[in-house]
């Protein structure tokens, strides 16, 4: 059975953003894939390291939200990058095929010292995707499901292993990405959803936290009264809609929206009803692990262990090829 690997960064709790570009899509693969999801803490401490006590917090939440959000223990394995310390070595030894100019072209590593500044100009950031690419071959991923911000680093990954295979054989399978339908969620501002951005509508806000942020959620700057014609397709308020509704639904919401009929107000509280109906079980669950946050410490263990034993398995073969056994 072809095999999935997707990962995310432990940046505290996660957003629709996260649930409706990558949660949602993982839960529906690990019913068709060997399926694994890994937080990446190294990867995280490539860019936090003068802050990394902040970084355990945001394991246990992007796992309550994993876990909440429908990732299934019993249907995939998931766990913590830093729990397979053999993937470090397997970048030591990928690292030694790879060609600085390669890691010097990424986009996000010179877009990120320009962004944040000498602090990130780090040896380690630099192989940000060299590491990534060590996250998914260590497992033999055939697929990664990412946004299209993840592709160059999965191109990078693919270069990697041509490069591999040509000078020991063929070890690894080439990576391929898998994008979504959702890829891009608006914040309630209208740009992407994002925690820099402070537009984010959380999973775990609590439920008049949710609603203040969906009066203050721009829409149709050109709609001012209710009876204004309305341009939902630029609209954040109709774009969520679309994550609740049937197509019939939103299609009637359309077209009360630009006929006048509907207003913002009732679009907007009719939307927050929809979302918490939605919520409300990942919400449930969400804070029967709050409760008992051993759950969670547990389920990483042993998610540890089972990927442990595969990459295990990876390492003793690259030894292998590279002479090193
Ligand atoms: N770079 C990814 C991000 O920032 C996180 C990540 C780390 C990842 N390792 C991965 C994604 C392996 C897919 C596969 O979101």
């Amino acid at each position: 059975m072809a095999r999935i690997l997707s990962g995310m960064r432990p940046t505290g709790k996660l957003h629709l953003g996260h649930l409706f570009g990558a949660i949602q899509n993982w839960a529906k693969l690990q019913e068709e894939y060997e399926s694994f999801f890994m937080v990446a803490d190294w990867h995280a401490l490539s860019t936090r390291y003068m802050h990394p006590e902040t970084i355990k917090q945001d394991i246990f939440e992007v796992i309550a939200d994993y876990i909440s959000g429908g990732i299934d223990p019993e249907k995939c394995t998931f766990y913590l990058q830093s729990h397979v310390p053999e993937i470090a070595q397997l970048h030591l030894l990928v690292s030694m095929i790879t060609p600085v100019s390669w890691v010097e072209r990424s986009p996000t590593y010179k877009d990120q010292v320009s962004a944040l500044g000498q602090d990130v100009a780090t040896y380690g950031f630099m192989g940000y995707p060299i590491l990534m690419t060590c996250d998914i071959i260590c497992v033999k991923g055939n697929f990664v499901p990412v946004g299209q911000d993840q592709l160059p680093h999965l191109e990078l990954a693919r270069e990697i292993v041509r490069r591999f295979n040509r000078l020991y054989g063929d070890v690894f399978p080439e990576p391929q990405p898998k994008l979504t339908k959702y890829a891009l969620v608006p914040g309630i501002d209208g740009r992407k959803m994002s925690k820099s951005y402070n537009n984010s509508i959380y999973l775990s806000d609590d439920p008049n936290v949710i609603w203040k942020k969906i009066k203050k959620t721009t829409t149709d700057p050109q709609k001012i009264y209710k009876g204004d014609p309305g341009h939902p397709d630029i609209c954040p308020i109709f774009y969520y809609q679309k994550l609740f509704n049937t197509e019939e639904k939103c299609n009637c919401i359309d077209q009360n929206c630009k006929s006048g009929a509907l207003g913002c107000a009732a679009d907007k509280k009719e939307l927050y009803e929809k979302m918490m109906v939605f919520l409300k079980p990942i919400q449930e669950k969400r804070k029967e692990l709050e409760d008992n946050p051993q759950i969670v410490y547990d389920l990483l263990e042993r998610g540890g262990e089972k990927a442990r034993a595969i990459v295990k398995e990876t390492l003793k073969e690259v030894k292998h090829v590279m002479k090193l056994d």
